[in-house]
């Protein structure tokens, strides 16, 4: 089945996305049976392309990866689009039985604009959205959702919340009619990394820095060493797990900084850890706040670039779900595991093994 994708943000993750979506083109096509094109690509700085017929995006990462602009590499005959939605609509009008728009521009944790709008855009023409971007989940789940419901479309966002570990759909896929009470976890890569090397006797700049250099903290790395991450983190979690709505603002937030030092040395000399927790119960504020956790407790133990979330459920008890260290290839993954749950959903079904090519 021919999948045309449009990707709107074509940074880190987009790109990653792009070089894996052409090493697994094989198992894609044997075991999926999705033959994927990306015919459309936007961004911010960059500009826009379109191809009918599929874009070389690994050439195109390359060059975009070299300061070039998409412009420069359209084909002739083919129309430039003029803006994101001209490439969701460019993708809409395509033939192709199974059109995904790809979003992963960056997060706008005053309001989620203009992800929220780009899903909207995409739902409304008609056309299956996955995305790594917080925004949508954590500012406008429920709008979101019940909009790609009454379009029939899939509105997925797994590599909202740790990469590309399931969490949404471990829960949505694997967990039928199990009720999630309550979620606890060390959701953000940059703060456990910097309070880690904190309690080892590190200052806080150079630590910062490192996640910096890493590509690991946000572009605005005051997201993450505010909490606003975490706390996008746990609105999303909130809305999609615990049916509430809230939005970012709406959590109780702390972050860290260099005072963080003395207070994470203190509490490993009482033989206890200090990690930003985020955490979210039914019916209550979802809130992101420093904790010292006795040493045997699982987060306790998340240290480094390690994130951990742990769901308290009513039919499965407490389920708890750890990544050691993650990267682009990840988030990659996420929206890779997102198209693929899209295409298991359609009533064409997938090949059996014996009807794949080796
Ligand atoms: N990096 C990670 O490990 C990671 C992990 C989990 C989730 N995420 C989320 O995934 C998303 C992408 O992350 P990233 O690391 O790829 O970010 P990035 O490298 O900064 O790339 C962002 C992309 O979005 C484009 N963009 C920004 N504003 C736009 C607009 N208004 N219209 C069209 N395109 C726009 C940028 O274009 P220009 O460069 O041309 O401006 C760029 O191509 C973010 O929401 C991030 O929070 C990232």
């Amino acid at each position: 089945m021919r999948a045309d994708l449009a990707l709107i943000g074509f940074g880190n993750v987009a790109r990653r996305f792009a070089r894996v979506l052409a090493e697994k083109k094989d198992p894609l096509e044997n075991q999926y049976d999705l033959n994927v094109r990306i015919v459309a690509i936007a961004t911010g700085q960059h500009g826009h392309a379109f191809h009918s017929d599929g874009l070389d995006a690994v050439r195109l990462a390359q060059h975009v990866e070299h300061g070039g602009a998409l412009e420069a590499m359209q084909a002739p005959g083919q129309r430039t689009p003029v803006s994101n939605l001209d490439c969701i609509e460019l993708l809409a009008a395509s033939s192709a039985p199974l059109k995904v728009v790809v979003e992963t521009t960056t997060l706008n944790i005053r309001d989620g604009r203009p992800a929220i709008d780009h899903v909207e855009g995409a739902i409304s023409a008609g056309c299956h959205v996955v995305t790594a971007n917080k925004g949508p989940a954590a500012f406008a789940y429920r709008r979101l959702d019940g909009k790609a419901r009454s379009k029939g479309v899939a509105f997925l966002f797994e590599g909202a919340v740790m990469d590309g570990v399931p969490i949404f759909n471990l829960v949505r896929e694997t967990m039928p009619a199990v009720t999630v009470e309550a979620f606890r976890g060390v959701v953000n890569t940059t703060t456990n990394y910097i309070i880690s090397m904190l309690e080892s006797g590190e200052e806080f700049e150079p630590a910062l820095a490192f996640m910096q250099q890493q590509g690991v903290a946000e572009a605005d790395a005051s997201l993450d060493i505010d909490g606003w991450d975490a706390a996008a983190k746990a609105a999303a979690l909130a809305n999609v797990l615990l049916a509430a709505d809230v939005t970012p603002h709406d959590v109780k937030r702390e972050g860290i900084g260099p005072a963080t030092r003395e207070a994470a040395r203190a509490a490993l000399r009482a033989g206890r850890r200090l990690r930003l927790v985020a955490s979210g119960r039914r019916h209550a504020t979802p809130q992101v706040s420093l904790q010292e956790l006795a040493a045997v407790d699982l987060l306790a133990g998340v240290s480094g670039t390690a994130n951990a979330l742990v769901l308290q459920t009513d039919l499965l008890g407490e389920v708890a779900v750890t990544q050691l260290g993650g990267d682009l290839t990840q988030t990659a993954y996420a929206l890779l595991s997102d198209l693929v749950a899209i295409r298991r959903r359609l009533p064409v079904l997938l090949p059996t093994p014996a009807d794949r090519t080796p």
